[in-house]
């Protein structure tokens, strides 16, 4: 790796205390970073360096499970440099010049700030001559709130940066599991041979969430689950569990790949929204023995938003390879539990010799557990071991859990990967414009019917699975969720 700064504009914010400071001490932990990488942290109050320290040794306090290593913390804080600028007066960036000479090192510039100052840092950095074709920027979610928005802050920051030195965030692109689907499908002949309308009946992907919104009614209530989750998370796991084989793991190849499943969802409009979407949100209800109040009730709440809590959809993908297999997806906040999981549904077998045993064989079920206890599961039937007459099948499971078959100590954070990725100036874990912008057109048709129609979303208990009209979107096509 080539001389680095890592620059984080937004330093005292949520993101940057909670994720990419502890996520570069593990970095530097793992002997990941380069020995004369800084980290620059800048931010408008004014702070001194001493302050700076105190406040990531805090954060790694806070947030980190383990303690912090003493020879470890003395490399990193070593690292630390704080420059106290306003990130909207654009003459005031030369005070990185003063420390960065960004022809002899890289400059990853870090955006942990609202999308609406991204404009605002790129032009800051390039006035003060920091943009150079090896000067990277990264960019959190959310990228706008639809696709007209999003390309507001895309074209303010390609004014400055070509698209090979932006690097747009969704972190479960950097969850282990998630990245396992690749490997999963491509390095295994039985998965590779059998992953079509021939084989599979049809795919569910699960995103639900114990938590509530946190304290971000500010932002979740003019987002909805439907933009905060769907259109980056859910449709990237979409993406990557029904894409084409890649013609290499190079960045280009996988997000080419991505684009064409984003290009090929078929559009859900006004006249289908009834019977492919189901809008909830949650109200006051038990989660883990305790009562949690409802979305209206939560700190700041407006007793009247329609904004949704839970998104169930049925997604069906325009191409040779998943004509008639439909892909249902659900998300949600204040569900019964935490899962994340991708569960496919292979077709039931033509004929039955095992009548008197099984009236009707169930269908193999190949279940990719995202989070938490990441692992992955076949349900398939077993003879029941005996010599009485007759044979006699249960349903067995064979189980993979990652955290015993692979012995590691730390399970590194997506933010880790992420970090790591963009320092090396790899883009394949990152999205790409037209990805953002594809997935854009496909969530606003849907915004636009649910606007057009003005229903209210249907309430659910916090501490279950939904709103029963989502069980009844599967039943509808004779299937059910996967509990
Ligand atoms: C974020 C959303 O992108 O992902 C949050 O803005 C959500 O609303 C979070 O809670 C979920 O991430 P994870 O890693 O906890 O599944």
């Amino acid at each position: 790796m080539q001389p680095c700064d890592f620059v984080v504009f937004g330093a005292h914010g949520d993101l940057a205390t909670r994720k990419l400071v502890p996520s570069l001490y593990q970095l530097d932990k793992a002997g990941l970073l380069e020995p004369d990488l800084r980290i620059v942290g800048v931010a408008r109050r004014e702070m001194a360096l001493d302050e700076y320290l105190a406040l990531a040794r805090e954060s790694l306090t806070t947030f980190m499970k383990e303690p912090v290593d003493a020879q470890v913390w003395e490399r990193f804080a070593g690292r630390l440099r704080y420059v106290c600028l306003d990130l909207a007066s654009h003459d005031q960036y030369s005070k990185l010049r003063e420390i960065i000479d960004p022809v002899k090192r890289v400059m990853v510039n870090y955006c942990a700030v609202p999308p609406s100052i991204y404009g605002d840092i790129c032009r800051g950095l390039a006035q003060a001559g920091l943009v150079t074709p090896q000067t990277r920027v990264v960019l959190e979610k959310p990228l706008g709130t639809d696709l007209a928005s999003s390309k507001v802050i895309n074209d303010a920051v390609a004014q400055f940066f070509k698209e090979e030195q932006v690097y747009r965030i969704d972190h479960y692109l950097g969850k282990e599991t998630v990245l396992n689907l690749v490997a999963l499908r491509f390095a295994n002949s039985i998965f590779t041979t059998n992953w079509d309308n021939t084989t599979i009946d049809h795919v569910q992907i699960t995103v639900a969430e114990e938590v509530g919104i946190e304290g971000r009614w500010g932002y979740f209530d003019k987002s909805g689950q439907l933009r905060d989750m769907v259109q980056n998370h859910l449709l990237q796991i979409l993406s990557l569990v029904a894409m084409e084989p890649p013609v290499t793991l190079g960045s280009e190849s996988i997000r080419n790949e991505k684009l064409k499943v984003l290009k090929a969802l078929r559009p859900i409009t006004k006249d289908n929204i009834e019977e492919k979407t189901v809008r909830g949100q949650y109200a006051a209800g038990f989660l883990k023995g305790g009562p949690v109040p409802g979305y209206h009730e939560e700190e700041a709440g407006n007793p009247r938003s329609f904004t949704e809590t839970f998104v169930a959809l049925r997604v069906d993908i325009d191409n040779w390879r998943w004509a008639g297999v439909p892909f249902y997806l659900r998300t949600g906040k204040r569900m019964t539990k935490k899962l994340s999981e991708v569960v496919i549904y292979f077709k039931r077998l033509p004929h039955n010799i095992f009548r008197e045993s099984y009236k009707n064989l169930p269908s193999n079920k190949l279940i990719i557990r995202l989070q938490p206890n990441e692992g992955v599961e076949i349900e398939m039937l077993n003879k029941v071991p005996g010599i009485g007459s007759g044979v006699k099948l249960q349903r067995t499971t064979l189980d993979l859990s990652f955290s015993e078959a692979f012995e590691s100590a730390h399970v590194a954070d997506a933010y880790e990967r992420l970090l790591l990725s963009a320092l090396e100036g790899s883009q394949s874990l990152f999205i790409r414009r037209d990805e953002v912008e594809q997935a854009w057109t496909w969530i606003d048709s849907i915004q636009d019917a649910w606007r057009t129609s003005n229903d209210a979303p249907m309430p659910y208990p916090a501490g279950t699975w939904g709103p029963v009209a989502s069980v009844a979107l599967m039943a509808r096509d004779g299937r059910a969720w996967d509990e």
